[in-house]
């Protein structure tokens, strides 16, 4: 199955709306005549759609900028209203946003938020035709009690709950091992193709084998551009989910490139 890589940005609460636009001039700079067989995405603060949306789109913009696709970080599960803070799917939608990240491990530590609300946005986000950066992953004290398969399994069946399977062709899903966020620590690549193996097989489950067999499966959690390559080049992960790593235009474009490297283009 050849699957399209993904690699997405999450600038966090990183990158005002000048640093964006100092970031991208010199991102696109050093995209300049190049193309990968990936898709580029970008989820800055909420305060930096605009100016995101203002480079990447405005006229005369280069095929390079247009060819990136701007996400979101989180969403209300409600439509409008007295939810103060919050940011529903048709503001997003304003600003030209595909993706959205929902169900980051930390929405879910440091915000409270279960699986039942992330299903909610999951929904919500569907409703306005937005793609859901779907994310999953264990604690270390979770996969060192044995209970990888069970955290995992639990965050997609709940997380997944009453998605259609055409619902489901739009998902992506980010396996981030919440003890490799930001540590430094990578999973090893066996580590994170067994877990991306069997985020798959729950998938194929729920939806049947074709539906698996078409996600795609981002890995997160320190991506570097030394790592990367040998991380896409196992099976079952189709691009990443990076942190830290993407606040600088020349690693995230290494990340790219290298995590390109063994694709076919
Ligand atoms: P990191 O973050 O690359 O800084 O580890 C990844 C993430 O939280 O999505």
């Amino acid at each position: 199955m050849n699957r399209k890589p993904i690699f997405a940005a999450n600038w966090k609460m990183n990158m005002g709306a000048s640093a964006t636009e100092d970031f991208l001039k010199s991102f696109l700079s050093k995209l300049l005549g190049q193309s990968f067989p990936a898709e580029i995405v970008i989820a800055p603060p909420f305060v930096s759609l605009a100016k995101l949306t203002e480079v990447l789109h405005s006229s005369g913009a280069s095929n390079e900028a247009q060819s990136i696709q701007i996400a979101a970080q989180n969403c209300s599960e409600h439509d409008a209203g007295a939810y103060t803070g919050e940011v529903s799917v048709l503001m997003l939608r304003e600003f030209l946003v595909h993706y959205v990240i929902l169900g980051h491990s930390e929405r879910r530590a440091i915000y409270g938020e279960t699986d039942a609300v992330i299903n909610a946005k999951i929904h919500k986000a569907r409703e306005a035709n937005l793609k859901p950066i779907f994310c999953i992953g264990e604690t270390l004290a979770q996969r060192e009690a044995g209970h990888l398969e069970t955290v995992l399994r639990t965050q997609i069946t709940e997380g997944l709950n009453n998605v259609s399977d055409k619902d489901m062709a739009e998902i992506v899903v980010a396996y981030e091992p919440v003890w490799a966020i930001g540590t430094g620590v990578t999973a090893s690549s066996q580590q994170a193709q067994d877990a991306h193996a069997l985020v798959r097989s729950v998938i194929a489950e729920l939806y049947g084998q074709d539906t698996a067999a078409k996600i795609r499966i981002q890995y997160g959690g320190s991506v570097k551009p030394a790592n990367a390559a040998e991380l896409m080049a196992c099976p079952d992960i189709d691009g990443a989910l990076i942190g830290g790593a993407a606040l600088e235009p020349q690693s995230f474009l290494e990340i790219i490139r290298n995590g390109c490297s063994n694709q076919p283009s």
